[in-house]
């Protein structure tokens, strides 16, 4: 049987500018099972970030409820909502987001610092995490002397540091060539079919439903269509 690992009920985001409210999400209602690969589409400013943000802990909404393994991660406070952010999920963004002078080892160390991996186990788990990403010849080198499509494994390696079991990435793709991008998403359809992660994956590239289980699309904070 399937089991929902995240359910989310009625949820809203508004964002106040002015006297301007933005109803970035519109109560949006959705389950995602234990080994979804589930894709976010929709046209810009639909929600899909805001949307994916939520889940990770990233941000709050404004009204409704967001629940992951059992808690309502709404009802967290600052320090449990980080450590959610920290254990539970794996972020991988467009830009990357790798620290500028730290080496890639140190990057997928970097999440690892945070729970108090001792540190000979630290390194031991980013080298592994490095050579599954075929990136054992970079270890040493630092964002800006690394390609897009080998960042963006990086940030993957980093998203695994701490064995999440879901992983959410918003627009992994979309600063990469064609060619790029499809390595990219079969790497994280590896990580979904051969280890069971379940994977949110943000997306406007009709492609990417190619590669997933499910597909929703949002538009103007709704989901207006669900795919299988
Ligand atoms: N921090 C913020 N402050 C004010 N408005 C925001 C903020 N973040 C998002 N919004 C607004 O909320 C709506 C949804 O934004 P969101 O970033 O989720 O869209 P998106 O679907 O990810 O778009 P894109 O495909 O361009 O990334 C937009 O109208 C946006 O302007
Ligand atoms: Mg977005």
């Amino acid at each position: 049987m399937e089991m929902p690992i995240i359910r989310v009920h009625n949820l809203h985001r508004d964002f106040t500018m002015g006297d301007q409210v933005v109803h970035a999400l519109d109560g949006i209602d959705l389950e995602v099972n234990e080994g979804d690969f589930l894709a976010v589409m929709g046209p810009s400013g639909s929600g899909k970030s805001t949307l994916l943000y939520l889940l990770g802990g990233l941000d709050r909404p404004t009204a409704g409820e967001i629940w992951v393994g059992g808690r309502d991660i709404v009802l967290l406070d600052e320090n449990d909502l980080a450590t959610y952010r920290g254990q539970e999920v794996g972020f991988v963004f467009q830009a990357f987001h790798l620290v500028p002078t730290m080496t890639a080892l140190q990057n997928v160390e970097f999440p690892m610092v945070f729970n108090r991996t001792p540190p000979a186990e630290r390194r031991k788990r980013a080298q592994a995490l490095l050579e599954r990403m075929g990136l054992s010849d970079r270890m040493g080198h630092k964002p800006t002397e690394l390609s897009g499509g080998q960042q963006q494994r990086v940030a993957i390696a980093r998203a695994l540091a701490n064995d999440p079991r879901i992983i959410l990435a918003d627009e992994p793709t979309g600063n990469l060539d064609t060619r790029t991008g499809q390595e990219v998403l079969d790497l994280l359809t590896h990580l979904n079919r051969e280890e069971g992660r379940t994977i949110v994956i943000v997306s406007h590239d009709p492609s990417v439903t190619r590669f997933v289980t499910r597909d929703i699309h949002l538009l103007d904070g709704r989901i207006v269509e669900r795919g299988l």
